[in-house]
């Protein structure tokens, strides 16, 4: 046998700037055109967000003289994020004629975000990725850490690549036009931030509740960034989720399965919210958590208009239990759970793991307690 080792050693700075300012976006084309003289540009974004931002941008880009695509657009939704829709993104990037020299931009949301990395991770083998976010949860989670991917008929996000952003740029300004719900949504994912990481966010969302659901610009600028600070913090240890990242899915293993069983007519948020309100109960149960502190996440929650029972959504315990082993972080069939252990800290095992096992009857115990039905 012959055998020929293929050396690769690989040292990658693959550190990115994240810069947030309210009316960072009318700054953006002129950013865009001097940083990346002479590359072209391909913008990508949905039926929503085309005409409010992605539009007026590529005139500018235009006007200052910049290679660039019409913007390239598909129906908003998660329905959208799928295979074919990649496939037409990078027909379009083609069909200009793009090619290696090729900066992909994102505006829009978690899905147009996804979508587009994912298109730029494979692209001519990887483009330049910048994303401009314009939705809290991404403006705060899915455009840092670079996890990109599309959905398949076996489940989210069961396709992608890792691949980071070279730039992230984050007005907060366009959430002005964000649905409500959404930006409520969104921050279930911001308070999950302070219980995993930040005491002082999580105190900070308390006492300025009221600004940042009126939408104070300032308020919710430094909102983001610590929220940015926190995510690109975990990811920096732990960019292949080998341990630590795995905290980032606090309140996800219960609220994927609730998001399934809800046929997906929850918000994301909303079901990270519930998830977060039964995995807290559930580390009280185990004796990591005080029933206090429990109280005061669930406070919030309710606060902010999140829901913390089941209520309407009528599910058999049994079948949330099942959905939580079919979770794509489950190992040989045991969901893992990431627990708080105080808020602002997260439990780990003896082994240092932050994934936990929880017996089912613990789990079902805390479902039941949140409405599941018997
Ligand atoms: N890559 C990651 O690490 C990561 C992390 C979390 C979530 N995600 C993914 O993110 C997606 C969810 O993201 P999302 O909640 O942003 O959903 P989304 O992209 O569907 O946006 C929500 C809705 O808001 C609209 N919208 C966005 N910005 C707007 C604005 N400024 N004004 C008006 N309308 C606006 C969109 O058109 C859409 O209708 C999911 O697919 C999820 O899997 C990815
Ligand atoms: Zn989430």
């Amino acid at each position: 046998m012959l055998e020929v080792s293929g050396h690769l050693r690989r040292e990658v700075d693959n550190s990115y700037p994240i810069l947030i300012r309210p009316g960072l976006l009318d700054e953006a084309p002129a950013m865009l055109a001097e940083r990346f003289n002479g590359l072209g540009f391909a913008l990508v974004s949905d039926s929503n967000v085309t005409g409010l931002y992605a539009s007026p941008m590529v005139e500018r880009l235009r006007g200052l003289g910049c290679r660039t695509t019409d913007v390239i657009s598909f129906p908003a939704g998660e329905q959208s994020k799928n295979r074919r829709v990649k496939e037409t993104i990078e027909d379009r990037m083609f069909e200009a004629g793009l090619g290696r020299d090729t900066v992909v931009v994102a505006v829009g949301g978690g899905v147009v975000g996804d979508l587009a990395g994912f298109v730029a991770a494979s692209f001519a083998r990887g483009v330049r990725l910048v994303q401009i976010p314009t939705s809290l949860l991404a403006m705060v989670d899915s455009s840092i850490g670079g996890k990109t991917g599309v959905d398949v008929p076996w489940g989210k996000n069961l396709v992608g690549a890792f691949h980071q952003p070279v730039i992230v740029l984050i007005d907060p300004r366009v959430l002005a036009t964000l649905a409500e719900e959404q930006f409520i949504s969104g921050m279930a994912e911001v308070v999950k931030h302070g219980v995993i990481r930040d005491h002082n966010l999580f105190s900070f969302i308390e006492d300025n509740l009221e600004q940042i659901k009126s939408g104070g610009e300032n308020v919710i600028a430094e909102l983001i960034a610590s929220n940015c600070r926190i995510k690109a913090a975990v990811v920096a240890e732990d960019e292949r989720e080998e341990n630590l990242r795995q905290i980032l899915n606090f309140g996800h293993t219960v609220g994927h399965a609730v998001e399934a069983a809800s046929g997906y007519k929850w918000l994301h948020g909303q079901c990270v919210a519930l998830g977060m309100s039964v995995e807290g109960d559930i580390a009280c149960r185990m004796g990591l958590f005080k029933a206090g502190e429990a109280a005061r996440l669930d406070q919030l929650l309710r606060r902010l208009g999140l829901p913390v029972e089941l209520g309407s959504l009528q599910v058999p315990v049994g079948k949330l239990i099942e959905l939580t082993c079919q979770d794509k972080k489950a190992r040989g069939g045991r969901p893992k759970y990431a627990l708080p252990c105080a808020i602002g800290q997260m439990a780990t095992g003896r082994d240092g793991a932050y994934g936990l096992d929880v017996e089912d009857r613990v789990a079902r115990q805390a479902l039941v307690a949140k409405g599941a039905l018997e």
